[in-house]
């Protein structure tokens, strides 16, 4: 098993290096993928830094080269780059611009693709499939370039999407990881954890998603850590905010911007339930429920007095509602 995984991790060193050579070596590679990643905004030191590729649009370019180069099928295949049908092989992408995914220390796991046309039929990203090294749940895009910088500033900044990384690496700001569309998990926030006890959730400004990600956040509380959120102007996200900032402003907007969570869970919740004292009762239960996650007793008291203030409703009410959540979980 350690063998079919050390033939998988160079499967997919072999695919990162091909795909950057397909980038910046032939025509349309250059051509195509190069000019999107410049049109980005993003720099050559940036596009080699997180080793960006792009994949031929053709059926079997990759494949092809790689058996040519001796790596077995069986190992293309459990890697999710080749797709096998019958006696056919088939890239799994094609026609992308590829960001590979790498781990804490720095071994290319699996690989996002972005379509470069909008094309409704087609994801805009496509993603390798789980496999013997790649487990979604257990990886955060970005990670081994933020290590360091997450342990230094101890802060994390969690963001939505690859160019979300990448783009605050080129300004300057390095402690940023990406769940990349999956919904986060204990363990990546483990590994976020053994660097900092603090993190602070950046949403994209479309505000889909935001209230269905309120819930991840409640498994950061749960293993005691500090978490402050921000989110974007209507339209923008961290990539494109950042692309049109400078980073004095960047930082200023993230130092002003960024609301402790019960806090900013409390206010949202408030301004939903307005008027609605069903909604409202709702909505008590739920930010005690989030409140409930958080291991500090002494934090425990001060959010409910906060919240109290903040949803206009005696801290009596809340801390018996408390005193039931935690009656029920134990
Ligand atoms: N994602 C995905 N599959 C999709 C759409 C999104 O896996 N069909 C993941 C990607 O990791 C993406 C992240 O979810 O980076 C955030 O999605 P979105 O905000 O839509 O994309 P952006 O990262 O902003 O990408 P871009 O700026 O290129 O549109
Ligand atoms: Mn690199
Ligand atoms: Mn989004
Ligand atoms: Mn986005
Ligand atoms: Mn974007």
């Amino acid at each position: 098993q350690a063998d079919v995984r050390e033939s998988l991790y160079l499967v997919s060193e072999y695919a990162s290096k091909y795909f950057q050579n397909i980038l910046h070596k032939t025509d349309p590679g250059k051509a195509i993928g190069l000019s999107y990643f410049k049109e980005r905004g993003f720099t050559e030191e940036t596009i080699k830094k997180f080793d960006l590729g792009y994949s031929l649009d053709e059926w079997q370019a990759f494949t092809d080269d790689a058996l040519k180069k001796g790596y077995q099928l069986e190992f293309l295949e459990k890697t999710g780059l080749t797709i096998v049908k019958g006696d056919k092989q088939f890239d799994r992408f094609k026609g992308r611009v590829m960001f590979p995914i790498q781990s804490m220390s720095g071994r290319v796991l699996g690989f996002g693709g972005r379509i470069l046309i909008s094309d409704k039929k087609a994801a805009k990203y496509l993603n390798s499939p789980e496999s013997d090294i790649y487990h979604k749940s257990k990886v955060l895009y970005g990670i081994f370039h933020a290590k360091q910088s997450i342990a230094k500033e101890d802060n994390c900044y969690l963001v939505e999407g690859y160019t979300d990384v990448i783009q605050f690496h080129q300004r300057g700001i390095k402690n940023v990881v990406s769940s990349s569309g999956t919904a986060l998990s204990p363990e990546q926030i483990r590994l976020i954890n053994r660097l900092t006890k603090n993190i602070t959730v950046l949403f994209d400004g479309d505000a889909a998603g935001l209230r269905a990600s309120l819930r991840g956040i409640d498994l950061i509380l749960e293993q005691g850590m500090n978490v402050k959120v921000c989110t974007f102007p209507e339209g923008d996200d961290p990539d494109s905010f950042a692309k049109e900032n400078s980073l004095d402003d960047i930082t200023s907007y993230l130092e002003e911007q960024a609301q402790d969570f019960i806090q900013f869970k409390a206010s949202l919740l408030v301004k939903e339930a307005k008027n609605d004292p069903i909604k409202k009762a709702e909505t008590i239960r739920d930010i005690v429920n989030s409140i409930a996650k958080i291991p500090d007793r002494i934090k425990t008291e001060i959010y409910i007095q906060e919240c109290a203030r903040i949803m206009d409703i005696s801290e009596a009410v809340l801390f018996s509602t408390l005193a039931q959540i935690t009656k029920k979980e134990t």
